[in-house]
């Protein structure tokens, strides 16, 4: 699996902690796509970035980092074809990837602690998406964006 991660500048040491954390695990390759600097830096570059490379194919997944994980996940879901789930827990991080498809993650390096952030990219690495029933409420979305 590929995975392209993207933070702002709150984020810069959380994010390497959660980079190290998935290759050391999984041995996935992670892309970089987020700030390196503690300058300030506007967390939509970062959540457009990651989203768009999800979007076309070039990467599987995207993981976005802000201070809450809010504005960033925003960011992500304006691009055609993102399900980015905002998360401060395993539970919802799992069910999104069972029940949603969600191709995205973002989460609060102010919010959610790190130990927690790994349980949760756990649950969301590794939960498959169920498809059947949950297929007709995510064309349903994709309806929402054509018509928008
Ligand atoms: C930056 O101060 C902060 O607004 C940002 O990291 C994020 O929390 C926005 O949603």
């Amino acid at each position: 699996m590929k995975i392209a991660i993207g933070n702002d500048h709150v984020a810069v040491d959380y994010k390497n902690q959660i980079m190290e954390y998935i290759q050391d695990k999984y041995g996935y390759e992670i892309i970089n796509y987020g700030t390196d600097s503690v300058e300030r830096y506007n967390y939509p570059e970062a959540g457009k970035k990651v989203a768009e490379v999800v979007s076309s194919g070039k990467v599987d997944r995207g993981i976005l980092i802000c201070g809450t994980g809010v504005g960033i996940g925003i960011s992500a879901n304006k691009i055609k074809g993102i399900r980015c789930v905002t998360c401060s827990e395993p539970y919802s991080a799992k069910l999104s990837r069972q029940h949603n498809d969600t191709n995205v993650l973002s989460f609060g390096a102010r919010v959610v602690g790190i130990e927690l952030a790994k349980m949760i990219v756990d649950e969301w690495l590794t939960a498959e998406y169920e498809g059947g029933r949950h297929q007709v409420r995510l064309d349903m979305i994709s309806d929402i964006e054509k018509d928008n």
